[in-house]
């Protein structure tokens, strides 16, 4: 049985993961800090340390996607009041890719076709169950590569995204005609 100790193996590998909130998102970073650790990963926390002290969501952003692209952690987690400035400016950070998550269809879409590095959520728009559920997801689906490798590559090419790629179907237009 896949199994270590009472705690069934969610993931396919344990990583190094950063995880930063601003006050607004110190109670769910916790949660998924502890969710994590518990699961077997080591846990990398930059901080905020309370939810009593107003700070800045760019400072906490900014530092996990250093710590993503310098090689400290692997993937990171961000937690603001909705997610999205902390994501903003984890994605000023280059080679991150910092996703917007609300659910586990996002958690999964942001792995398979964004090859996100980086999941955000919101501390006061996500409830705790759900939010774990999309970690437990992102932190355990692949990048399927294919046609979506290309359109990531575009997102590291600073100043310049947006060439279009080789000609081809993509099956989800297929499917859908
Ligand atoms: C803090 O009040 C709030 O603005 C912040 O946590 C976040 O939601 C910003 O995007």
């Amino acid at each position: 049985m896949a199994q270590q100790g009472a705690i069934p193996r969610r993931y396919t590998r344990d990583m190094r993961i950063a995880v930063g909130s601003d006050h607004a998102g110190f109670e769910m970073k916790t949660a998924v800090a502890k969710h994590l650790a518990d699961a077997g990963h080591q846990v990398i926390d930059l901080g905020t340390d309370s939810p009593d002290i107003s700070v800045d969501y760019p400072t906490f952003g900014a530092a996990v996607g250093r710590a993503v692209t310098d090689g400290t952690a692997e993937r990171g987690v961000c937690v603001c009041g909705t997610g999205i400035g902390i994501g903003i400016a984890a994605n000023k950070i280059e080679g991150v890719r910092a996703a917007l998550v609300h659910d586990v269809t996002t958690a999964g879409l942001a792995r398979r076709h964004n090859d996100a590095n980086i999941i955000c959520l919101g501390g006061r728009t996500t409830g705790e169950v759900v939010a774990l559920d999309a970690v437990d997801t992102f932190f355990s689906t692949d990048f399927e590569g294919g046609r979506h490798q290309h359109r990531v590559d575009e997102l590291s090419r600073p100043g310049r995204p947006g060439r279009p790629g080789p000609p081809g179907s993509d099956p989800e237009i297929r499917e859908r005609q």
